[in-house]
């Protein structure tokens, strides 16, 4: 099995030496560069890598962030980035389904993976809290009660 390990001290560390021992291919990062882990990886077999090389994109766990944009060039640009800083970004449609990640939606304020993004974003209900509702006379007339958990406070604007 291929093993990413982020931390090589005394837990990534006994972790990577373990698993190199039961035959698993180990990629292991600290948080100073894959350079300063030459000595433990010539040791154990494991493969020094950055963090980013040792959570690949789109593996379970990794942080997403859900990203809406009717502008394609724009949209890849923006995921690109959020790749460049560790994430996974997901394509989350044009800017007509960027509600399904307004505060207060299943996705809002989460770590979930890629997949957790997909299925919260699949959950998401047009109706708009009533906390983030605009408020002026212009507001959407809501079309149906809403249903889902309530908003923290803390969150509303
Ligand atoms: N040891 C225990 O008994 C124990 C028990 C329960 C929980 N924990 C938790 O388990 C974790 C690891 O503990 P440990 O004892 O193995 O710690 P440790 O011996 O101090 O090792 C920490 C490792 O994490 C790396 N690291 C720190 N910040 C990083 C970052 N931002 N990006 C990438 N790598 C980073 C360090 O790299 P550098 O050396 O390059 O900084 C080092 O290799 C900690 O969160 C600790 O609280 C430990």
């Amino acid at each position: 099995m291929k093993i990413g390990i982020i931390g090589a001290g005394h837990i990534g560390g006994t972790l990577t030496r373990r698993f190199r021992a039961l035959g698993h291919e180990v990629f292991v990062a600290n948080s100073r560069g894959p350079e300063t882990l030459a000595d433990f990886a010539a040791e154990t077999g494991a493969t020094a890598v950055t963090v980013k090389e040792a959570q690949p994109a789109g593996s379970p766990g990794r942080i997403a962030l859900p990203v809406a944009g009717d502008h394609k060039a724009a949209k890849a640009v923006v995921l690109k980035l959020i790749d460049e800083l560790g994430f996974d970004g997901v394509d989350a449609g044009g800017l007509d389904d960027s509600w399904k990640q307004q505060p207060g939606s299943p996705v809002y304020g989460t770590d979930l993976d890629a997949e957790g993004v997909r299925l919260a974003l699949s959950e998401a209900k047009p109706d708009r809290l009533p906390g983030f509702r605009a408020t002026s006379g212009a507001a959407a007339p809501v079309k149906r009660p809403n249903d889902w958990r309530e908003a923290p406070e803390s969150t509303a604007r």
